[in-house]
């Protein structure tokens, strides 16, 4: 089985001080992801190095293990071998737990010619369909056939190359169709693809192993398929939304602390609204150096978007800063249709916001008191432990299962900032 973590339950913050300590980022969940699914491609051995031990990785780890290939853990180095791989059936119980398991369509299909997956689980945020991904590989010559448990999908002649334009630039649909466009036959061209760093970093390691992409960054893509590619080693990049996690926790405490390992590049958008806020920093020696002790101002309106605008994924985290800052903040929620589920939470300790549709409207300077509440889905878990770190009194967040999903023993990162965290 997967490496091991042990799941957590509660855990309890002690808040209300600033944060002024030192740490470092992980690697990044939503890049090593489809890297791991890019190991199906070759038959050799892929190391990746700087991985982060989070719960999604050890589930996908788990996955490529059910279908017989042999991993290996060594500090945060992980060898996947991929000589046998004799399944093609994504067992249900890890398809429906994990949404990054559609990503093993794309690789499963250029490996086996065919594979099995159950509906991936619509998580809490939103039913997270995957239409396009399934539109797309029609295109390359796939055919589908849906069950009551589930697809079955095949490609009898293969894949081919196709010509394809994303009605919106799914970030998980543009990964599937790279995986699938480098082992297809032929050529390719994918127009409005996502331009997520996650899809950059994984053609750079595809480009390792032997393919030919080219237009890497932008949303045109052009990927000659058939390559034969090889095992190769690759560093895992840092995780720009846990970086802008613990960036926007040192502002919710109006504290002063140093990150190491910010891919400072990958975060204009989050450092931006960060200095809107008042927040301020520099970068030296390959260090952050942040001061938020100026956080007071809010942000009077601000829509996620694909990037490199604003990230979903750093939504539910902004609420918990803007409940700091004196002043109404509107924040629109435009990728995601169900992702404020956090809010009744943090209304629970004390925080004042109301939702209008796609808008959440904060009332800030709410002073935030400890409460028992309840994580729901990742980043919401993560939104609560900064609001936690801001609040007077314990907060005891249950459920924070979640929080380990994508947070590498987030209780020591806190501790190392200054905070007072303890797992239960
Ligand atoms: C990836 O999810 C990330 N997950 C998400 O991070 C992130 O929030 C999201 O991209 C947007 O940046 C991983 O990388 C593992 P999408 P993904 O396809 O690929 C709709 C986190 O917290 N859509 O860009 O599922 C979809 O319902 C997670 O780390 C379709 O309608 O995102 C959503 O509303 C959460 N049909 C929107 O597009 C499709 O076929 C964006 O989805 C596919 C998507």
């Amino acid at each position: 089985m997967g490496a091991k973590v042990n799941r957590v339950n509660e855990i309890w913050i002690e808040g209300g001080k600033p944060l002024n300590g030192e740490t470092v980022i992980q690697g990044s969940k939503n890049a090593v992801l489809p890297m791991m699914a890019a190991s199906l491609l070759q038959e050799g051995s892929l190391v990746l190095r700087g991985c982060p031990k989070i719960l999604d990785v050890f589930a996908m780890e788990n996955i490529l293990q059910s279908l017989g290939a042999k991993t290996k853990w060594k500090g945060h180095t992980l060898t996947i071998q991929c000589e046998t791989i004799c399944g093609e059936n994504i067992a249900n119980h890890y398809a429906e737990s994990m949404r990054s398991s559609v990503f093993l369509m794309g690789s499963m299909l250029v490996r086996n010619g065919s594979v099995q997956i159950s509906y991936p689980g619509g998580c809490k945020i939103g039913k997270r369909p995957i239409d396009l991904h399934l539109q797309l590989l029609k295109c390359m010559g796939c055919l589908i056939c849906e069950r009551e448990d589930g697809l079955e999908i095949s490609s009898p002649c293969g894949l081919f190359g196709v010509d394809f334009t994303f009605p919106f630039p799914s970030v998980g649909a543009t990964e599937n169709a790279i995986l699938a466009a480098v082992g297809a036959k032929g050529s390719s061209r994918f127009e409005n693809c996502a331009r997520e760093p996650e899809i950059m970093h994984l053609c750079r390691l595809l480009q390792k192993m032997g393919a030919k992409i080219d237009g890497i960054g932008t949303s045109t893509l052009m990927i000659e398929g058939g390559r034969p590619l090889k095992a190769v080693e690759y560093d895992v990049p840092s995780d720009r939304i846990v970086a802008g996690t613990y960036l926007y926790a040192v502002a919710a405490t109006k504290g002063c602390a140093v990150l190491h390992g910010v891919p400072l590049e990958e975060m204009q958008s989050i450092f931006q609204v960060y200095e809107k806020m008042g927040g301020q920093w520099e970068y030296i020696g390959g260090k952050l150096k942040v001061n938020a002790k100026n956080v007071r101002y809010p942000i009077t309106h601000l829509v996620t978007d694909s990037y490199p605008g604003f990230p979903t994924d750093m939504q539910s985290v902004l609420l918990s800063v803007l409940l700091t800052v004196s002043g109404t903040s509107c924040v629109r929620e435009e990728i995601f249709e169900n992702r404020f589920l956090i809010i009744p939470e943090l209304q629970r300790m004390g925080g004042s916001i109301a939702t209008k549709g796609k808008c959440a409207f904060v009332t800030g300077k709410s002073l935030l008191h400890g409460a028992c509440v309840e994580a729901k889905e990742l980043r919401g878990g993560a939104a609560l432990l900064v609001a936690g770190l801001s609040a007077s009194g314990t907060t005891r967040i249950k459920h924070a299962h979640y929080i380990q999903r994508g947070y590498e023993d987030i209780d020591i990162r806190i501790q190392e900032l200054g905070g007072t965290i303890i797992k239960i």
